[in-house]
């Protein structure tokens, strides 16, 4: 359980700094800035999504056997995709890695830092926050100039729409396969509005 919110963040920053690189570790404190300005837009805790933010991708530049070693850990299956590019775990291996080395058992936290990288089916308002903040976090090159302004009024749930379809297109264009999960949530979304 967080009890000092401020506390665990300088502390996870700390974590942080030391286990990826420098470009990496700024793109969290922007993804961080992002998830709580949009978790206050959206009357969520804004430092919980600060929080999300520092430690998404605490798990990014570890080795592969690594990240399969605590991805197992959770017990879900691994996917095809997963398999082939196992550095897509590293939400999944964040996940564990908060809750068994840091006490972390806040469950939208877990959950949200599991499926940043694709996003699910049902996932929390927090889980659709940092989804989005680390895809158009303004480091990002690929967000256009005009987006936060023109998406100032969106639901959470057009916000992520965007995202997911931009992403789709994304990964089509640079020939990656995508993860099924992130269809899956599209669909999700889509059907539900
Ligand atoms: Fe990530
Ligand atoms: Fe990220």
């Amino acid at each position: 359980m967080i009890r000092d919110m401020e506390e665990e963040i300088e502390k996870m920053k700390k974590v942080v700094q030391k286990t990826v690189s420098q470009a990496r570790y700024a793109h969290s404190l922007r993804t961080a800035r992002t998830a709580e300005e949009l978790c206050i837009r959206y009357e969520l805790d804004g430092r919980t999504g600060y929080y999300c933010g520092v430690v998404h991708d605490m798990c990014k530049e570890m080795s592969d056997r690594q990240l399969i070693s605590l991805a197992r850990l959770d017990s879900d299956p691994v996917s095809d995709v997963e398999k082939g590019r196992p550095n897509l775990m590293h939400g999944r291996a964040a996940a564990v890695m908060l809750e068994r080395d840091y006490g972390i058992d806040e469950p939208e936290i877990l959950e949200a830092v599991k499926y940043h990288t694709f996003g699910k089916p049902g996932i929390c308002d927090l889980a659709k926050v940092l989804y989005v903040s680390d895809k158009m976090e303004p480091g990002r090159q690929t967000v256009p100039a005009d987006f936060w302004k023109t998406h100032e009024n969106d639901s959470l749930n057009d916000l992520v729409i965007w995202v997911l379809e931009d992403n789709i297109r994304y990964m089509s264009e640079i020939g990656n396969d995508l993860s099924p999960w992130t269809e899956e949530f599209l669909f999700y979304l889509v059907k539900k509005d």
